[in-house]
């Protein structure tokens, strides 16, 4: 039954597998981009941010969408989605061509990023509900390692057809593949067993149910979830999510889900080989992005064992700490000019060691679970708008922060903004781990 569950849920995390390989894969397209379209850095600009710009309406009406018409058929449209962009970049005919492609690619990932939490988080028994919503985060990190790996060998591949020209066709229409097995594994999981109930299909609810939970069980968990869709059962209203009943919750959960990218990790993500170029070690810069990436994925699995068993609370105020260090070290490094050595690059991956471990796995576990099950959709797509309008200031701020005032400043910047975050959590952020969904509500008012 574990393996059941754990089966389902991996497959909607392939939409974050793709989240993590089309926002990555464009630093190692800039080069033949600039070649091929002749273009300047405010273009380089764009082709960057388009993405992360369609994530921002992607992700904001998926969760009413699917509230609306269930998670699956939303979860289908972003695969659909996921392969007109592979295909339509592959094939982009001009360069606006490949800008409006990247923002159709963007709506796909902010729809995934918030229709795979969704979904998990309520297919998941309570006791494995940490480690199964991290599975979103696995499929990030390892669609990230994918596409800094497949863009170095392309870029190193010999075949006839591959010139440094029209390298980016095919670092970008490498996610075709991902995108249609997302897209043929979607049609054999079920619908979510929590919408089912709202739609009041109890008995497919049901079947869900016994897929997943032994028959005693499976009872005492739809009676749960059925009794507390009739404590409140009118149709939820958006404005509605702004009343006192709700207001602090969806506040707290747009401001957590937006500081989650202030950190800076995408800094590192998007522009790593321009951080490795500063940083005279030497060496090949994508490689060293490949590392990365590595150091990612290792840190998100060693946080598999961490989340239910030390709790969010802790791990969100240890990653900031350690981060908060890591940047002003890597400021102090930077404004002393001690950058003949290994450094900073331990210092970067100390710091990605952090945040793997600590937020990024935190994040789309806890933006799923802390809203009530009848404004789930609606309010987690609010804190996932939040995640990505704070994604797009910080991918559009990090180079002019570089050019204006500096690496060191920057870096420090990045520090006290870390520390902040400190404040926040100590504040805010109340514990989850292994609390019932329909019980989460009760701890609102510990905050
Ligand atoms: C989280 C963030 C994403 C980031 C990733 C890094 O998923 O949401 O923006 O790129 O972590 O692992």
């Amino acid at each position: 039954m574990k393996r059941y569950v754990i089966v389902i849920s991996a497959v909607a995390a392939l939409g974050g597998l793709l989240f993590g390989f089309d926002t990555a894969v464009i630093a190692g397209t800039l080069t033949s981009l600039k070649i091929y379209f002749h273009l300047r850095d405010s273009a380089i600009g764009l082709v960057v941010a388009a993405a992360s710009i369609g994530c921002i309406p992607g992700a904001f009406f998926a969760g009413k969408l699917a509230d609306q018409y269930g998670r699956k058929p939303m979860m289908l449209t972003t695969a659909v989605l996921y392969i007109i962009t592979s295909l339509g970049c592959g094939i982009a005919w001009n360069f606006t061509a490949l800008v409006i492609f990247r923002f159709i690619g963007g709506i796909a990932i902010g729809m995934a990023s918030t229709l795979a939490p969704i979904y998990i988080s309520e297919v998941a028994p309570a006791d494995i509900r940490g480690r199964l919503g991290m599975i979103q985060q696995l499929a990030i990190v390892i669609g990230i390692l994918i596409a800094f790996i497949s863009n170095y060998y392309i870029a190193n591949a010999s075949f006839i057809f591959l010139s440094l020209q029209n390298h980016w066709r095919y670092m970008l229409a490498a996610a075709l593949i991902p995108s249609l097995i997302f897209f043929l594994l979607l049609l054999l999981i079920p619908e979510s067993p929590r919408w089912l109930i709202i739609q009041n299909k109890l008995s497919k609810a049901k079947e869900v149910f016994n897929k997943i939970f032994d028959s005693d069980k499976s009872t005492v968990e739809l009676d749960a979830v059925l009794s507390d869709v009739k404590k409140d059962s009118r149709e939820i209203n958006f404005n509605e999510i702004f009343t006192d009943r709700y207001k602090k919750i969806v506040i707290i959960g747009i401001v957590f889900a937006a500081i989650a990218q202030l950190t800076g990790i995408n800094t590192i993500f998007y522009y790593a080989p321009l951080i490795f170029e500063k940083t005279h070690v030497g060496g090949s810069v994508l490689f060293q992005t490949i590392l990365t990436g590595i150091a990612n994925l290792i840190f998100t699995i060693v946080a598999f064992a961490l989340i239910d068993r030390i709790g969010r609370k802790k791990l969100l105020l240890i990653g900031s700490f350690v981060m908060a260090l890591c940047m002003f070290f890597i400021g102090y490094l930077f404004y002393a000019r001690k950058l003949d050595n290994y450094f900073v690059l331990i210092m970067i991956f100390v710091y990605i060691a952090a945040f793997a471990s600590t937020w990024g796995v935190v994040l789309w576990v806890y933006v799923a679970e802390i809203f009530p099950n009848r404004i789930r959709g609606h309010a987690t797509s609010f804190a996932v708008f939040g995640n990505w309008t704070a994604n797009a200031i910080v991918s559009f701020t990090f180079p002019v922060m570089l050019s204006s005032l500096g690496a060191a400043w920057t870096f420090i910047i990045y520090g006290i903004i870390n520390s902040a975050m400190i404040i926040f959590v100590l504040r805010y952020v109340f514990e989850t781990k292994g609390v019932k969904l329909e019980k989460i509500e009760d701890l609102y008012a510990t905050v």
